[in-house]
């Protein structure tokens, strides 16, 4: 691995040799807002969690595909000065963002590594906790992933999963566009190899990797006008444009109008949306 050193942060970052296949959100300035406060929103029960799982003060713990925050806060804090913590992620951009937020937060026991998830390069056994959250759900190999997270943990060791779920997907009140579009994407991931219903299938990918103690917990959101993840549907149908009309669900008139009737729809203030399910699963490493 080659390490680098980056300006606002004074700690090694790591680049892993294997690159990865771009993240299809991108790594802007809106993407890391979006993401600050999607991690906000699933603080208390990333939390709940990890109160549940014996990671020591002085351990080491892994956050695959950080993005500009993740959980390096609330890793950082449970391992304690003693400990320590990687935070990775395969976007350069990603990884500065994440710089930024160590440096403002004074995480001094936080390094960060550009790496694939899949192939991270990290010792095995070498994690007391490996850790992601809405990663996977943006793969099309995500077995690899779960293998590499349970490679790297020691025997005994957790890996944590947050993952979501299209079940609960949908607005209220319910609108025809909204049911055209979400089926329309969700036709069109699946001929790509992406998984709408990642959450559900996440216990099955956490016991191929041989992990024991497999358990799950859910919880949902709303959102409304204004909050970031309300028009969330609409930011996927622009970045899968092409392929939802090439894939013949949807010609290209028609799917302008119902993105501008949803659009007019999302944006009333009564509207609410019912975000997807968040599943977190979690496992052991037996030994
Ligand atoms: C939806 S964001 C989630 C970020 C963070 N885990 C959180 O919960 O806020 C997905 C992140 O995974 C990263 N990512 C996507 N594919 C990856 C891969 N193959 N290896 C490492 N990181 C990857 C993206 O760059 C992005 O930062």
């Amino acid at each position: 691995m080659d390490t680098v050193r980056c300006s606002s942060y004074a700690g090694p970052v790591t680049q892993a040799q294997h690159p990865a296949p771009g993240y299809f959100l991108g790594a802007d300035e809106t993407e890391r807002a979006r993401l600050l406060a999607q991690g906000e929103a699933h603080r208390a029960a990333t939390e709940a969690l990890l109160d549940r799982l014996d990671l020591p003060l002085g351990g080491r713990a892994v956050d695959f595909g950080c993005g500009p925050l993740g959980v390096l806060d609330l890793l950082s804090s449970r391992v304690g000065p003693a400990g320590e913590v990687v935070g990775l992620d395969s976007e350069p951009k990603m990884i500065g963002f994440a710089q930024a937020s160590v440096a403002e937060r004074g995480l001094d026991n936080v390094t960060l590594m550009q790496a694939n998830a899949g192939a991270t390069g990290l010792a095995a056994d070498s994690f007391d906790l490996a850790h992601e959250r809405l990663v996977l759900i943006t793969l099309t190999s995500q077995q690899a992933v779960v293998d590499e997270m349970a490679r790297v943990v020691r025997p005994g060791g957790w890996v944590m999963t947050q993952n979501v779920d299209w079940l609960t997907w949908t607005c209220e009140p319910a609108h025809p566009a909204w049911d055209a579009l979400l089926g329309a994407l969700a036709k069109t991931w699946q001929a790509i190899g992406m998984n709408p219903f990642t959450g559900r299938r996440m216990p099955a990918l956490l016991r191929a990797a041989d992990l024991t103690d497999v358990a799950i917990a859910l919880s949902a959101h709303t959102q409304q006008a204004g909050q970031p993840n309300q028009l969330l549907l609409l930011r996927f149908i622009g970045i899968f444009r092409d392929r939802i009309i090439s894939g013949g669900s949807i010609d290209a008139s028609v799917l302008d109008r119902l993105t501008d009737e949803l659009t007019e729809h999302l944006s009333r203030p009564e509207t609410f949306t019912v975000q997807p399910l968040l599943f977190q699963v979690w496992g052991r490493k037996p030994g």
